[in-house]
């Protein structure tokens, strides 16, 4: 994605989307179990590391926590009638392994299963398909007591417990991803300690990396077994494009240098069964234990990779002060665009949405790609009554739909497109402060009340239907 741009703000056009999409497109909305669920001591749901971390002050805004979240787990059927309302045919939902395996491993918690068992249900019954993410950041807290993805052992857990839920689901749900951005995992998690569990050693992210990378692997057989043959099975990743701030050959290099470390880190093992030459050295630190075979298992193909994409990184080379009025270029810093920006600080440019999957499907050529989440967080204006305004994020919809249209004129295998996210939610670090949802969650009351933004895609839906003629 070394792609020389000019930095030009997005441009502010409100055109209508001119593209159409095939009839069985997947118009969907994603969530996450931590974020919304909720019930977090009920049924028999053990802690995951979420809880631990925002127990600890100063690591979650205002000091909040998904105990409550959006109450899913007692108002799914309501959300799901949402869904059918909007007129959603997909929702991409994770599981909580920690309400299924308590401890992690061993046990099995049948309360835990059903909740999902009859979620799927509820989707199937309305005509919505079911995109399962099994992991999506709340490792039971027993596994992180012994070690957590730092143990190589976790890896082998996480396919186990992949094997409980496809005995469980495999005969109704046919799309399934096993892990959620195992970069955020990894890097925030392991490496800067923005997320839990907290850890805060570059080395221990590559560890982390490595034994989620495993983690996958091992549980595609798993899940093969236990679904049918059209099975789609894949992974999730989180992918931004990296452009240069000026044409200067150090910032060009260090285009590569970013792309490896945010992008080929985990597209190049999946893909390519190898780490990019040199990630370890660049990053300064050592291979992390990769035995013999890892890589093969890792690289086990797939049929869907997920795509998570938000934004882009318009980067330059970071020159320092060598002492003696000398200068040295290393590594690279990240640069502000004379462009518009989301509550959570990342850059409204929808052509990274296009660019993205043209890089992938030109260097990767995955089977089928789904865009598995895209939104924007913004300040909504609630009337008090049951409007809510948010027209910047109609804006960002409209603008990232015509992107993945241009991808898809590209010839790029998209099958779905996923809203993050149905309900506003628990935003990791960020608490509730920054809402996401295309529907609005008065978390006092939990009531629910679908903003403009939710009604723009419904009706965005409903125009694809008649094009088609449907
Ligand atoms: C992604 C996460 C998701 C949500 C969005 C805003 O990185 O997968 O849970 O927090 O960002």
């Amino acid at each position: 994605m070394s792609i020389i741009d000019d930095a030009k703000p997005a441009m502010m056009v409100d055109s209508p989307v001119s593209s159409v999409f095939p009839a069985d497109f997947l118009w969907g909305t994603a969530t996450a179990s931590y974020q919304i669920e909720g019930a977090a001591s009920e049924d028999g749901r053990g802690l995951s590391i979420w809880d631990q971390f925002a127990a600890i002050p100063g690591k979650v805004h205002h000091g909040e926590n998904g105990d409550v979240a959006a109450d899913h787990y007692h108002r799914m059927p309501e959300d799901v009638a949402l869904m059918a309302e909007l007129g959603l045919n997909a929702y991409r939902f994770s599981i909580a392994w920690p309400r299924i395996l308590p401890q992690g491993k061993g046990t099995v918690n049948g309360r835990g299963l059903d909740f999902y068992d009859r979620l799927v249900d509820i989707l199937l019954a309305r005509g919505i398909t079911p995109l399962v993410t099994l992991y999506h950041w709340d490792l039971p807290l027993a596994l992180h007591e012994k070690g957590g993805w730092l143990n190589r052992e976790t890896a082998f857990a996480f396919a186990d417990y992949a094997e409980v839920v496809a005995r469980l689901l495999g005969d109704r749900v046919d799309r399934w991803v096993t892990l959620n951005e195992p970069w955020c995992s990894a890097y925030l998690g392991y490496g800067t300690g923005e997320h839990a569990p907290g850890s805060r050693k570059q080395q221990s992210a590559y560890i982390a990396a490595h034994h989620l990378l495993l983690a996958h692997g091992l549980a595609l057989p798993r899940l093969r077994a236990h679904t049918y043959l059209q099975a789609q099975l894949g992974i999730t990743l989180n992918l931004t494009p990296v452009y240069a701030a000026n044409d200067h050959p150090e910032t060009l290099r260090a285009v590569e240098l970013a792309d490896k470390m945010s992008n080929r880190w985990f597209l190049d093992p999946i893909f390519r069964g190898n780490y990019p030459e040199g990630l370890f050295a660049d990053a300064g630190v050592a291979s992390p234990p990769i035995q013999d075979g890892d890589l093969d298992i890792i690289a086990t193909p797939i049929d869907l990779l997920g795509v998570n994409n938000y934004s882009r990184s318009l980067i330059r080379a970071r020159v320092e002060e060598n002492g003696g009025g000398d200068t040295q270029t290393w590594g690279f810093e990240h640069v502000a665009a004379d462009s518009s920006y989301t509550e959570m600080g990342w850059e409204v440019y929808p052509q990274a949405l296009t660019d993205v999957l043209v890089r992938v499907h030109r260097d990767y050529a995955p089977c089928a790609m789904a865009v598995t989440e895209n939104g924007a967080a913004f300040a909504d204006q609630w009337d008090g009554r049951d409007h809510i305004s948010d027209p910047l994020r109609v804006h960002y919809i409209r603008e990232h739909l015509q992107a993945l249209g241009r991808a898809r004129a590209q010839g790029v295998p998209v099958q779905g497109y996923f809203v993050w996210s149905l309900l506003d939610n628990f935003e990791w670090a960020q608490g509730y402060s920054k809402r996401f949802g295309i529907v609005y969650v008065d978390y006092p009351t939990q009531r629910r009340i679908i903003k403009d933004s939710g009604h723009w895609y419904a009706a965005f839906i409903a125009a694809q239907r008649r094009q088609q003629g449907l």
